[in-house]
Formats: C-alpha cells, sequence, structure tokens
C-alpha cells in the first residue's frame, strides 16, 4: 500500500572524516561559494526544508532562497519565493529571535509532540505555525502525511545527524545530495551524516550513485536510496 508522503531528500555537506561539524557545533563554515551555491540550487527546487532544533541552535541558518533569479522562478511556477521553513524538536527549547526568523516572506512550522505544553508554544504563535504529531517524538510518518496534504511535494531535510538518521530509521529518504569537502574535523562525538543508535548489519540502508561531479576541490555526489526501508 502506498502512503501519500513528499518525495524526501537529505542535503549535507561532509569534511573528508565524515562529520558535519565539530565535537562543539561550532557554526563552522567549511564549504566553498560553489557549494552554497548549489545548496541555494536543491533548495529553490523544494517546497519545505526541514532542520532539526540542534541546528537551529547551532547555526541559526537563514533558510531562505538567496538569489533573487530562483526566487523570480519560484513565482513564475505560483509558488512562494522561499520554501515552506520547518523546525523539528521535541523540547521546544528554541531561540526566538536570530536570522532564521527575520524574513517574513518565509511560512515556518514547528514540528513538535502532543506533549508539548501551551506555555511552551504560545511564544511561538506570532513566528511559525506549531503542529503536533506523535506522543514522545515526532512521527515522522503522520508529519509527512500532514505536509503532503499542505501541498508539499519536495521536502528537503537539511540535518544535523540526528534528524537526517531519523528520517533513515523512518525509511523515508529518496534522496541524497552530499558534497565530500577536502578538511578533517576529528572528534569522537563530533555529528556525522547519521547518528543515533545506527542499523544492524542486515538493516544497512543502500543507495546508488546517479551523479558525482568535482569542481575545485569539492566533490558533489548524488544518490538515489535502494533501500531505504527497515
Ligand atoms: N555540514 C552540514 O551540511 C550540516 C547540516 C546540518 C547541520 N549541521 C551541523 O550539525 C549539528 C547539529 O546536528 P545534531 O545531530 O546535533 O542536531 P539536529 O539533528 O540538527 O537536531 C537534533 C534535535 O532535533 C530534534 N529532533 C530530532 N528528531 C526528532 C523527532 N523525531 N521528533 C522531534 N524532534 C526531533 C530534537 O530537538 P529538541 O532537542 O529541541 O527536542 C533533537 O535534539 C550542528 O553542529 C550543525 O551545524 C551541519
Amino acid at each position: 500500500m502506498s502512503v501519500r508522503r513528499p518525495y524526501i531528500l537529505l542535503n549535507y555537506a561532509l569534511s573528508l572524516d565524515g562529520k558535519l561539524s565539530t565535537e562543539q557545533r561550532d557554526p563552522v563554515r567549511f564549504t566553498s561559494r560553489i557549494d552554497r551555491g548549489l545548496m541555494d540550487e536543491i533548495r529553490a527546487d523544494a517546497d519545505a526544508v526541514l532542520i532539526g532544533a540542534g541546528t537551529l541552535r547551532a547555526e541559526d541558518p537563514p533558510v531562505r532562497i538567496k538569489a533573487v533569479r530562483r526566487r523570480n522562478e519560484r513565482m513564475r511556477k505560483d509558488k512562494s519565493p522561499h520554501p515552506v521553513s520547518v523546525i523539528l524538536s521535541r523540547s521546544m527549547r528554541l531561540p526566538r529571535t536570530g536570522r532564521f526568523w527575520e524574513d517574513d516572506q518565509v511560512e515556518r512550522i514547528i514540528a513538535t509532540t502532543q506533549q508539548a505544553k501551551d506555555e511552551q508554544v504560545r511564544p511561538f504563535r506570532d513566528l511559525a505555525e506549531v503542529v503536533r504529531a506523535g506522543q514522545t517524538t515526532v512521527d515522522l510518518h503522520e508529519f509527512c502525511r500532514m505536509l503532503a496534504d499542505r501541498g508539499i511535494g519536495r521536502l528537503l531535510v537539511e540535518g544535523g545527524g540526528e534528524v537526517n538518521m531519523a528520517f533513515w530509521e523512518a525509511g523515508l529518504v529518496d534522496e541524497v545530495y552530499m558534497t565530500l569537502c577536502p578538511v578533517v574535523i576529528g572528534g569522537r562525538n563530533a555529528p556525522t551524516a547519521a547518528d543515533g543508535r545506527g542499523f544492524a548489519i542486515d538493516r544497512f540502508r543502500t543507495l546508488r550513485l546517479i551523479e558525482s561531479r568535482r569542481v575545485g576541490q569539492e566533490l558533489f555526489l548524488r544518490y538515489r536510496a535502494v533501500r531505504s526501508k527497515p
């Protein structure tokens, strides 16, 4: 039985030793200008972009389309200039100020659980729509169904490591864009492209390489999931 949900893509930049950032989750930038352009292009194709609360707290990323021509192109297709911005959080321990919240052309959703208390949700009422799905953790299948019902056909997941793994665990990854960068970060507890508990040997997810491109010192790789289900 096929369940209605968006097409789901992961996008991340990885150091040569497989890290997303430092152990301290410093807001480091180790990608090139070309990679940031590619990120803008991938975002511009998405209906919604999702990040974890950990990434919001660490980086405060402005999740929006930077290039005016890409925003115009979206509007020509009757889309909003920016994709919907989604944050995933159980705790609702989120900053209320910062670059993420600045652009009032961006529609925002906070996805949290049924356990989130009204007093935790209330401070965000003017900033975002708060959606509850699941009891102790956001049920990603239920939430993705909600997104599909709102017309979200393409969901771009931009990490970090815990969120990426949650999507792999749920069998909700169709495609991966990855940039391999010539830098070594190290650190046993630095976030990787998929953290959490990890898969047992007979449950590894597998993918097929569908594109590879070298630009300068970086390698842009694109994969399609072959086995993404538990
Ligand atoms: N290099 C790259 O491309 C890239 C991309 C993205 C991020 N990063 C880096 O990665 C680091 C962050 O990664 P991270 O693994 O620490 O954090 P993360 O994956 O961004 O966020 C983890 C948080 O997301 C929420 N969450 C995760 N799964 C959930 C679920 N199923 N239901 C409800 N909430 C859920 C929880 O928030 P609460 O704690 O609020 O409950 C959890 O603590 C940062 O350093 C960031 O800069 C790098």
